[in-house]
């Protein structure tokens, strides 16, 4: 035996005995308080298989977080021995377990074995950096190893921290441990080590907008080594909201999360592929049961999560739900430092007042807050006293020599006749890109410098000093 695998069975015998101390009052309480990260561990993830299991001994139970995963769309498996590894089948509404291999109930060997997206794993011990104790089958590190799934969660009392678990070449480390005191992210540090640099590029207007974003956004994210680029794509079909082959092409170019606004839905299409497409956001303050979601969780190639929400403000436009109780709900589903390592808020809004209300509001709290749907940007690119990067309108990606990104012919008409007449076309000359760029601290997710963008034929040019 290696000295690593001796430390590990004294180890197990010494916290067997610690998590068998923990009161059963307690012990149900704990679970109980597992649920409120059911959406922070699900966001980014769309219809996931969440992978559980059924509780033996002292382990803390997962059954109260996986009904409430299960009422926020997951579909539950667990897990069943077969030979020396574990399968992962559905448990199925209804279907009794049978008891499996060490006499703990298993789904039927008829259920249809799936590959989780989300693996909920239980443990011994842990430590802040991953590194779990099971009980020295290898099934887990076996099952991760083989099925790679997107999340692996240690369930655990706090009490079951260590300051550093012996490993050894198979084990593997686990994405997120969720205990009754909250979420640790041991992805954190040893995933990235520097500030992430984020782009955010305002409405993209039809063909002007697409051609310059598609051209620029691979350059600029070599330029500039970019770990983020997020920009609004309301108005991306002919000024008329976003198609799915739309989407595409921005995905395409590495654009890594698309945001909307009042004019989300102006492609019916978009009704029916938002709920396929996880990085595309339409407005969190839309009524409850509307399709898609109000914000999203991004990875970026360094393991840094990246929450981007999006808002729609309520002063001279239709009227929707409380931007402010929307933005709360998801900052607390997802807080900086903890789940996300930033966070950029898309305030779509008429008015100035309101956008920088919300700027206020959340600084200090979020990496970014940016106002867009004026197409014109302004310029207070800033950081608040908070830390958190402001920039009332961040402008459009278009064409600057139309109204708004239209043909100014029909807009202008209009105005001096006030008849009606045609329909407004988009403009159709070289498109100019705005956004703003910042940069993050990595110990806070807050901002420490941010910069207007411009690039283009209409404007003036302007960038970070990158
Ligand atoms: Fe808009």
């Amino acid at each position: 035996m290696t000295s690593a695998a001796e430390s590990k069975e004294a180890l197990r015998r010494a916290m067997r005995r610690q998590r068998a101390e923990v009161p059963v009052e307690q012990r149900r309480l704990a679970s109980e308080t597992l649920t409120n990260a059911s959406r922070s561990l699900l966001l980014g993830l769309s219809a996931p298989i969440v992978s559980g299991y059924v509780p033996i001994r002292a382990e803390i139970d997962p059954g109260a977080l996986m009904a409430s995963m299960e009422r926020y769309g997951a579909r539950l498996a667990l897990p069943r021995v077969e030979g020396d590894r574990l399968a992962f089948r559905l448990q199925l509404p209804g279907t009794p377990l049978v008891p499996g291999a060490y006499g703990i109930g298993e789904p039927a060997a008829g259920s249809p074995v799936v590959v989780p997206d989300l693996m909920l794993v239980p443990l011994l011990a842990f430590d802040r950096r991953g590194g779990r104790l099971g009980y020295g089958a290898g099934y887990y590190d076996r099952a991760i190893t083989t099925m790679q799934p997107r999340l692996t969660v240690g369930l655990a009392f706090a009490c079951q921290e260590v300051a550093a678990v012996p490993m050894e070449t198979h084990d593997r480390r686990l994405d997120l441990i969720l205990t009754e005191q909250g979420l640790i992210d041991c992805r954190r540090g040893a995933a990235h080590s520097r500030s992430m640099r984020i782009l955010f590029l305002g409405d993209i207007c039809g063909r002007p907008g697409r051609t310059i974003v598609t051209q620029q956004v691979p350059l600029l994210r070599q330029r500039w080594k970019l770990d983020a680029v997020i920009a609004n794509g309301e108005n991306a079909a002919a000024g008329f909201g976003i198609t799915e082959a739309i989407l595409h092409e921005f995905l395409e170019c590495g654009i890594d999360a698309v945001t909307l606004g009042n004019h989300s839905w102006d492609q019916r299409e978009a009704l029916v592929f938002i709920d396929r497409q996880p990085r595309l956001v339409r407005p969190a303050n839309y009524p409850a049961g509307t399709p898609g979601r109000g914000a999203t969780l991004i990875e970026t190639a360094s393991g840094a999560r990246v929450l981007v929400v999006n808002l729609l403000g309520r002063l001279f436009m239709e009227a929707f739900d409380d931007s402010v109780r929307a933005v709360e709900r998801e900052l607390e589903a997802c807080p900086l430092g903890q789940v996300a390592d930033a966070i950029v808020v898309d305030m779509h809004c008429e008015a100035t007042s309101e956008k920088q209300v919300m700027g206020h509001m959340l600084d200090g709290r979020v990496s970014l807050v940016v106002g867009t749907h004026t197409h014109t940007p302004s310029a207070d690119a800033r950081i608040l006293s908070g830390g958190t990067a402001f920039q009332t309108d961040t402008g459009m990606c278009g064409d600057y020599a139309g109204v708004i990104g239209f043909d100014r012919r029909e807009p202008v008409r209009r105005y001096i006749e006030r008849t009606p007449g045609g329909r407004w076309e988009s403009a159709s000359g070289p498109g100019t890109l705005c956004g703003i760029a910042i940069e993050t601290d990595d110990r806070t997710g807050l901002a420490v410098s941010a910069a207007r963008v411009c690039i283009g034929p209409e404007l003036e040019n302007c960038g970070p000093a990158w």
